[in-house]
């Protein structure tokens, strides 16, 4: 059986990943693939506890940046060996909302902690299972603040502490997502995120479809 495809969401704040995630799941389930669709933190029992430590806990206030980086990885370490490497092996199509050029972006770019530190302790996390393809959808800091705010402002309040950090923190995440990209090309994809969701949807099909394996019916 063909190994599946790993594809991985990037992009700050209202960048429109769900959305897209979703719609990429239905086009290839569409053509007869088997998809797994995953976020990070999380997507495992204990990774969402661990999610909910980070971000949504009334007891994580005075958390580090170093506990931040750990726990995120901690969560990734689970979700590797429990569900992505076995789906992987399966042949499903795995779709997972952010990966560990988020804790690059965020806890490397974002915190400032110390980047070698920040690579090493991913590579023990992953153990070597990384992305196939990975979709950055780039927004301006002024697009993903307005979107951020007009989500917070049709949902129910639920506090995050992740979205709590200031405006230059998310500048400084921006900025490393565009240093990861311009790194990894062949890897890391930049997708306009600004445009309407139906053109976005169409950008993406374009970089998947020539990526994709061969399944039986087709
Ligand atoms: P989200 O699922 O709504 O995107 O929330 C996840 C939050 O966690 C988001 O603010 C980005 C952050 N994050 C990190 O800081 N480092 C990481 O490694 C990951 C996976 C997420």
């Amino acid at each position: 059986m063909a190994k599946g495809l790993f594809i991985t969401f990037e992009g700050t704040e209202g960048c429109g990943k769900s959305t897209q995630i979703k719609l990429l799941a239905e086009h290839l389930q569409a053509i007869g693939h088997r998809v797994r669709m995953l976020r990070e933190p999380g997507g495992t029992p204990i990774g969402e506890e661990i999610r909910h430590t980070l971000k949504h806990s009334e007891q994580n206030h005075a958390m580090t940046a170093e506990a931040e980086l750990l726990l995120m990885n901690a969560s990734r370490a689970q979700i590797v060996r429990e569900v992505i490497r076995p789906a992987l092996a399966a042949g499903e199509m795995v779709l997972c909302d952010r990966f560990y050029d988020s804790t690059t972006a965020y806890q490397g770019y974002g915190r400032e902690l110390d980047l070698d530190k920040v690579k090493s302790i991913i590579e023990f996390a992953i153990g070597g299972t990384k992305p196939d393809l990975t979709l950055f959808l780039r927004v301006s800091a002024e697009v993903s603040a307005e979107r951020l705010r007009s989500r917070q402002s049709t949902l129910p309040f639920v506090r995050d502490r992740i979205e709590e950090a200031d405006r230059k923190f998310f500048e400084r995440v921006g900025h490393g997502y565009d240093v990861i990209a311009a790194n990894e090309p062949e890897r890391v994809k930049f997708i306009n995120g600004a445009q309407p969701v139906d053109a976005v949807c169409r950008t993406i099909w374009e970089v998947v479809q020539p990526r994709l394996p061969k399944v039986g019916r087709w």
